[in-house]
């Protein structure tokens, strides 16, 4: 005779189950749930319904509850203690959630909820897959005490060790106050959304205290703030939903870890499309602004570029394209913004990409119109050489393949940073536009024949031709061509299919940097 069953009708445990799993979606109660849905937010618990596939979230930790007394904490235990955490997929993929639920307790983070965060982060760490966090939170748990702080901190440190063996990502959608932000500071990408999210070590009563400013917490950490002025934020979104489906579509460039492949797009744009508009989207004039944005969607796959920090230092360009169905990182210079020089938000908006790229075995495309360095008291004292030299040196150390394109200016240090071939650019080409030079003709003709100038009967007519003299000797890129510095002189229009050709050829490459600790990048 077979034992009886243990689950039957009359005792109830599924029942009971049910019961105790509804208490868990509940969080804070309808109540609560109706006060986030009116500030225009998703709850927990919606968030990763959009975020992740259709019926693909399993839950881990669903009956979790905090352990401690006082403050009332004892008779207060929900399930979940404020964060929903497990894994599901995007587009088929591994990726590891949380989800915190501002509706329990404001979200704030006791030991519990710290300890449920870093199961996850150990898990996306020994399974490869990548990590998002959904913050929404009011930060420590008051009643929590040092534990809270703790919590913090063992996320921090696995934040850290987890930097480069797994992406992480983060989506601020609510409060992110004092410590707590930088958790999403380790991370790779931080997406906010407009209006309803805000980031800041102390807010805005703190701030009227010490320094008499007035300021509202949207102005102070909001998104636009943390877009435009802080760089803290890298990608916007307009709304809940827009968000998680942006978080969604990053997953078309990026792998699950350091040692998984970038994703294949398919596509039925063509490699040897050869877009005309491209050989004459550079100006006659030198001095005439264009826009990179455009070269960069004539030449990449169906002309979509995902753009990384869009709204900070948008005299450099960032973010992830496909090269025939590749992943690549893009890096270029803005020429419709600043000429497209080289300042210390550009470097250090460059160098954080660069090194995600290379991380995560991305091959980086640059296009490359740059002038120089922004000079000046204001970038020498806030250390454009110490930012500039982010740039360099991530584009220095980076072994991913790395080809460059130089549609005009080249000028000065700028030519070395933006991966020259000096530096370990596999491929360089240039287009017939292309100016390679220490500087541009005003500025070297002023200082190498000023004497000359001074002395002639006719110093504008002179200076004139001398400029004219300078621009046929070094305004070209056929002098770094014959030197090899310059593998190929190409017709813009045939830039794609270079392009793709160049990163088929360096699909195995393989360099490896000297045996260290690790390298001390100017920070
Ligand atoms: C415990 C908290 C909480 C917290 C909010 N709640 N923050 N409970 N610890 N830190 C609870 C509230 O008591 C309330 O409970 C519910 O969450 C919603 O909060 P409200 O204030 O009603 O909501 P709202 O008006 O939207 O304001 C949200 C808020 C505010 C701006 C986040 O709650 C706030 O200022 N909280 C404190 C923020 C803060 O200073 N945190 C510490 C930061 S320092 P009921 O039961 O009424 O629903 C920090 C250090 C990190 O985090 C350490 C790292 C090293």
């Amino acid at each position: 005779m077979p034992d009886a069953p243990k689950i039957t009708p009359e005792n109830n445990l599924l029942a009971d189950l049910e019961r105790r799993r509804a208490e868990a979606r509940l969080g804070g109660g309808e109540k609560r749930i109706a006060k986030q849905h009116e500030k225009g937010k998703l709850t927990a618990r919606e968030r990763l319904d959009v975020l992740l596939d259709d019926g693909s979230f399993r839950e881990l930790g669903t009956f979790v509850r905090h352990q401690h007394h006082g403050f009332g904490l004892e008779h207060n235990r929900p399930y979940g203690d404020g964060v929903v955490t497990g894994h599901g997929t995007i587009n088929g993929r591994l990726v590891y959630v949380f989800s915190q639920d501002f509706t329990v307790f404001g979200g704030s983070l006791g030991l519990a909820h710290a300890h449920k965060i870093t199961r996850l982060m150990n898990l996306a760490m020994e399974n490869g897959a990548p990590l998002i966090g959904l913050n929404d939170s009011g930060g420590a748990r008051i009643q929590e005490g040092v534990d809270s702080l703790g919590g913090y901190a063992d996320i921090f440190l696995l934040n850290t060790l987890a930097s480069g063996v797994v992406p992480q990502i983060s989506a601020v959608m609510g409060p992110c106050a004092g410590g707590a932000v930088y958790s999403p500071a380790i991370t790779d990408f931080v997406f906010m959304v407009q209006g309803s999210s805000y980031m800041f070590v102390t807010g805005p009563n703190v701030v009227k205290t010490v320094t008499q400013e007035d300021v509202t917490a949207e102005a102070l950490g909001g998104a636009e703030a943390h877009a435009t002025k802080s760089g803290v934020c890298h990608v916007v979104a307009h709304n809940d939903v827009d968000c998680l489906l942006k978080i969604r579509e990053l997953f078309d460039f990026i792998p699950q870890n350091c040692e998984d492949p970038p994703p294949h797009a398919a596509t039925d744009d063509l490699p040897d499309r050869a877009d005309e508009a491209l050989d004459t989207i550079v100006p006659a004039n030198p001095n005439k602004p264009y826009e990179m944005r455009e070269v960069i969607r004539l030449v990449v796959d169906d002309g979509r570029f995902f753009e990384i920090h869009a709204d900070y230092a948008p005299n450099i360009l960032v973010g992830f394209a496909h090269l025939g169905g590749r992943s690549v990182g893009v890096v270029a210079n803005n020429p419709a913004v600043l000429a497209g020089v080289l300042d210390l938000s550009s470097g250090v908006k460059g160098a954080r990409f660069v090194r995600f790229c290379d991380a995560f075995n991305i091959p980086l495309v640059v296009f490359e119109d740059v002038p120089g360095f922004l000079p000046g008291t204001d970038q020498e004292w806030r250390g454009v050489i110490r930012h500039g030299a982010k740039l360099l040196y991530a584009f220095c150390e980076a072994t991913v393949p790395k080809i460059t394109v130089i549609t005009r200016k080249a000028y000065g240090g700028a030519y070395d940073v933006m991966n020259s071939k000096h530096i370990r650019g596999d491929l360089n080409f240039a287009w017939p536009t292309a100016e390679i030079a220490v500087m541009g003709p005003q500025g070297a003709v002023e200082i190498i024949y000023r004497k000359q100038i001074d002395e002639a009967e006719d110093p504008d007519a002179t200076k004139a031709r001398f400029i004219e003299e300078y621009k046929n000797k070094f305004a070209n890129p056929y002098i770094a061509a014959e030197r090899g510095y310059i593998d190929d002189v190409i017709a813009p229009r045939s830039t794609r299919r270079r392009l793709i050709d160049g990163l088929e050829m360096l699909r195995n490459k393989v360099v490896n940097n000297p045996r260290k600790k690790h390298g001390n990048i100017p920070l």
